[in-house]
C-alpha cells in the first residue's frame, strides 16, 4: 500500500493472513520465506485468496502483524489444497481461490478471527468506506513487501465511473475502490486480502493499473458473488472427508496477460 498509514494496534488485524512461499536463495540450498499475497480467513480450515496467488509450496501465517517481531500470536499453517475458481480465466474473471489449511494449535481469539462475509449476491452502496490491509509493496514499480501490516480506508467507486479509465473492463463481478485523488491504494503483494466495508469482507484485492494513481483505482473481486461457491466447496470437502467419495476437480488456467495488472 503506497503511502498507507501504519496501524500497529489494529483490532481487526485478526482476519488478515499472510501467505508465504519458499524461495530458493542463490548458491545455497536453504529456503527463505517470501511474502506472496494476503488472504481472508473463513473458518479454522478454509481461507479465501486470489486465484493468481496460487503458488507451489504455499504456506499461511495467521495472526501475523509485523514480520520482524514475534508476538506469540502467529500460527503457521500448512496448505493442503489451493482450489482456484473453476471459471478463473487467468485474467480478471473469477480471480478467487479457496485455501484448505491445516494449522497446529489454532485458537480463535484476539489475534485470529474469521471474517464476516456478505449475504450472497448483496451489494454495498458506492461511497461506502472500506478498510484494506496488507503487506504489499509501498514502492511501485519496485517490489518491497512492508514489514508491518498497512491499512487504508477508501470508498467504493461507481462502476460506470471506473469503466472510463479502464475502458469497460470492469465487469459485474469486480469493483473499484479508491477516491480518485491518488496516493492511497492497495498494490503488488496485497492481492487476496480483504476489503472490509462495515466490517464485512466485500472485496478481495485483485489488480489495478499502477498503484495509487489518481486515474486508476484498485480493482477488487466482489466477494458476495462467490459465497455460494465457497459454501459448495466446503460442503464437498466435508462430504469427502466423511465418505472419501468426492473427486477433486481442478479448473482454470494460468495463461493470458491481464490489462489490469495483478
Ligand atoms: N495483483 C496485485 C497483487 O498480486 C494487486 C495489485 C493491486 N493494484 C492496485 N492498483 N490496487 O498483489
Amino acid at each position: 500500500l503506497p503511502q498507507a498509514h501504519t496501524t500497529g494496534s489494529r483490532k481487526t488485524r485478526s482476519v488478515n493472513e499472510h501467505l508465504i512461499a519458499p524461495r530458493r536463495t542463490q548458491r545455497t540450498v536453504s529456503y527463505k520465506w517470501q511474502h506472496i499475497c494476503g488472504g481472508v480467513l473463513l473458518t479454522a480450515q478454509w481461507a479465501f485468496s486470489a486465484a493468481h496467488c496460487r503458488t507451489p509450496g504455499l504456506r499461511v501465517l495467521l495472526g501475523e502483524l509485523d514480520f520482524e517481531r514475534r508476538t506469540g500470536d502467529e500460527v503457521p499453517c500448512r496448505v493442503k489444497l489451493q482450489i482456484r475458481h473453476p471459471q478463473y480465466d487467468g485474467q480478471t474473471k473469477n480471480d478467487i481461490m479457496m485455501i484448505n489449511l491445516q494449522c497446529r494449535k489454532l485458537q480463535m481469539g484476539e489475534a485470529i478471527w474469521p471474517a464476516r462475509l456478505p449475504q450472497p449476491m448483496t451489494e454495498v452502496p458506492t461511497g461506502t468506506d472500506c478498510e484494506i490491509c496488507g503487506w504489499g509493496t509501498m514502492l511501485y514499480p519496485e517490489f518491497k513487501a512492508a514489514t508491518q501490516l498497512q491499512c487504508v480506508n477508501l470508498p467504493i467507486m461507481k462502476t460506470e465511473t471506473c469503466n472510463q479509465p479502464y475502458g469497460g473492463a470492469i465487469h459485474d463481478k469486480i469493483m473499484c475502490i479508491g477516491h480518485g485523488r491518488g496516493g492511497q491504494d492497495s498494490c503488488q503483494g496485497d492481492s487476496g486480502g480483504g476489503a472490509y466495508c462495515n466490517n464485512i469482507c466485500y472485496g478481495l484485492v485483485m489488480g489495478g493499473l499502477y498503484c495509487a494513481d489518481a486515474n486508476y483505482p484498485g480493482v477488487y473481486t466482489i466477494v458476495s458473488k462467490y459465497v455460494p461457491w465457497a459454501v459448495t466447496v466446503i460442503r464437498a470437502y466435508m462430504a469427502k472427508q466423511n465418505t472419501g467419495g468426492y473427486n477433486r476437480k481442478r479448473g482454470g488456467n494460468g495463461r493470458g496477460k491481464r490489462e489490469i495488472t495483478r
